[in-house]
């Protein structure tokens, strides 16, 4: 019986819920047909979003929406999507799969988006091929609400009140697609660029995001935190999961054997070294932890679906997908005094998406359970745990058999999220507390065979049900957690 020691008495961090963000790009069928089918479509919408997908992100709890890329973004020019439709300009979206890009979803639908989700909004903006004048207007266009320019072209265009920018990311990916700068380089663009990212209102500050390193460039983020650190807010880390370690032959999302698995575990682990190594270089500009880290684009990146366009990245996704985001949620809540927002990437029918759609057919795929199941953390207060793990895999790629967080929120119940990693072996566990006793416990279990997933033809192969294997006593929590399964438990003190 391993145990899990949890100490309600020594509560860390806010879990901010923004942990648990999104990323929608120009890119593939996740804007369009993913999102926005447009207001004619015979697909159930409202002004244009279809309302399966909102329905299902708002049970979801999606707290923040990133868009619109992604290396789109450093090519995407705002003014191109508002106004008449008739007028938008119509391009060649030269990044992703080559394909026309009318600019039908803009600023407004963006915006009109995450009204209809609840969900507050994350703009990045093009520092690599636009003007700072560019970004400076964007700013002014969404958020002022005075008389000026941008404001009244905003009124003009059908909206009277400012919107809400809660997050603004000035440039994507600087170091590659979004200018291939070297940190110094950025550094200082950043600096200018963000000076005229103006907040219009006292009353809500927008949080501004630098670009940051790409995985474990860790030069990257020494050199951007001591020349731009004091004018940032959070810093953006990016590290996809590739099965194979090779972005020439990532790996197939659904073809693969058990060795492949636990590589691919491995390798998402390693979040869990880039987290500490980065925080370390900014606790040395920043000991108080003022600038957070956002992990603003992660998740696996497979091989694309055979026979889709490579451009679209399109990919299923199976119980292995639902174990890769139960480790990665769980490091970010044991992080969070620095991680201060995540976006899995992205949204809908690209890489590790939480829905896939086909038409006017919508499934929901095991990421999407896990982070329905992971909702309780949201806002929460991390706990001190700690669970004695072994290892386990192949001789090459050894890893824990489990990975845990915990948290207490503000109604005193306490969440326990935790994943079996193994194929084979079942973990009985008992979970102890340090102060206070529980009383009573109730779960939720999404399990199945690795490569499970659910298709248009077999939608819930994998869904989530009552975890009942739970005993409460003397205080103690006792469960078993079976192979290949993510475990939510709810425990009353
Ligand atoms: O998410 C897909 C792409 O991955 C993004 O556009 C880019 O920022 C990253 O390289």
């Amino acid at each position: 019986m391993a145990k899990l020691y949890i100490n309600p008495g020594n509560p860390k961090s806010k879990i901010n819920k923004e942990i648990y963000g999104n990323f929608s790009e120009h890119l593939g069928r996740c804007i369009y047909e993913g999102i926005f089918v447009g207001e004619d479509s015979p697909i159930p919408n409202t002004n244009g979003m279809r309302n399966d997908v909102v329905e299902a992100l708002k049970e979801m709890k999606l707290p923040v929406l990133r868009w619109p890329g992604g290396c789109f973004a450093d090519e995407y020019h705002w003014m191109d999507g508002i106004g008449p439709k008739e007028n938008r300009k119509r391009m060649i979206n030269t990044h992703w799969g080559g394909v026309v890009e009318d600019n039908s979803f803009g600023t407004h639908e963006f915006m009109e988006l995450c009204r209809q989700l609840g969900c507050e909004t994350y703009i990045n903006g093009n520092l690599g091929s636009g003007t700072v004048r560019e970004m400076s207007e964007w700013v002014e266009y969404m958020t002022f609400s005075g008389v000026s320019p941008m404001a009244d072209l905003r009124k003009e265009n059908g909206h009277e009140d400012a919107y809400t920018v809660d997050y603004f990311g000035v440039g994507n990916e600087s170091w590659g697609c979004g200018g291939n700068m070297t940190p110094e380089h950025y550094a200082n663009e950043y600096r200018r660029y963000q000076t005229y990212v103006r907040n219009y209102t006292n009353d809500h500050k927008i949080y501004k995001i630098a670009c940051g390193p790409n995985a474990s460039d860790y030069d990257w983020t020494d050199k951007v935190m001591k020349i731009a650190g004091n004018y940032m807010d959070g810093l953006s880390l990016h590290y996809y999961t590739l099965p194979t370690g090779n972005w020439g032959h990532k790996g197939s999302a659904t073809d693969f054997d058990s060795a492949e698995y636990y590589k691919t575990i491995k390798n998402t682990f390693f979040m869990e070294e880039l987290l500490t190594r980065h925080s370390a270089i900014m606790d040395q500009y920043d000991p108080a932890k003022r600038v957070g880290l956002i992990v603003d684009e992660w998740g696996t990146w497979y091989d694309v679906e055979p026979g889709t366009n490579p451009g679209f990245l399109y990919q299923q996704n199976t119980m292995r997908d639902a174990m890769v985001a139960a480790i990665n949620l769980n490091l970010f809540n044991k992080h969070s005094d620095r991680v201060q927002m995540a976006n899995i990437a992205q949204l809908v029918n690209v890489l590790q998406a939480v829905i896939l759609t086909e038409g006017e057919k919508m499934i929901l795929t095991p990421t999407y359970h896990v982070f329905k199941m992971y909702a309780d953390h949201q806002d929460a207060t991390l706990l001190d745990s700690s669970l004695a793990t072994e290892k386990i895999g192949t001789e090459e790629n050894q890893i824990p058999n489990l990975t845990e967080s915990v948290s207490v929120a503000a109604d005193g119940t306490i969440t326990i999220t935790m994943a079996n990693l193994s194929l084979d072996a079942s973990y009985p566990i008992e979970a102890v507390f340090a102060e206070g006793a529980a009383t009573a416990a109730t779960g939720t279990i999404l399990t199945g065979a690795m490569k499970d997933h659910n298709t248009f033809d077999a939608p819930e192969v994998v869904k989530t049900a009552d975890f009942t294997d739970i005993t409460v006593a003397d205080g103690k929590v006792s469960f078993t957690v079976p192979p290949c399964s993510v475990v939510k438990i709810n425990v009353t003190m």
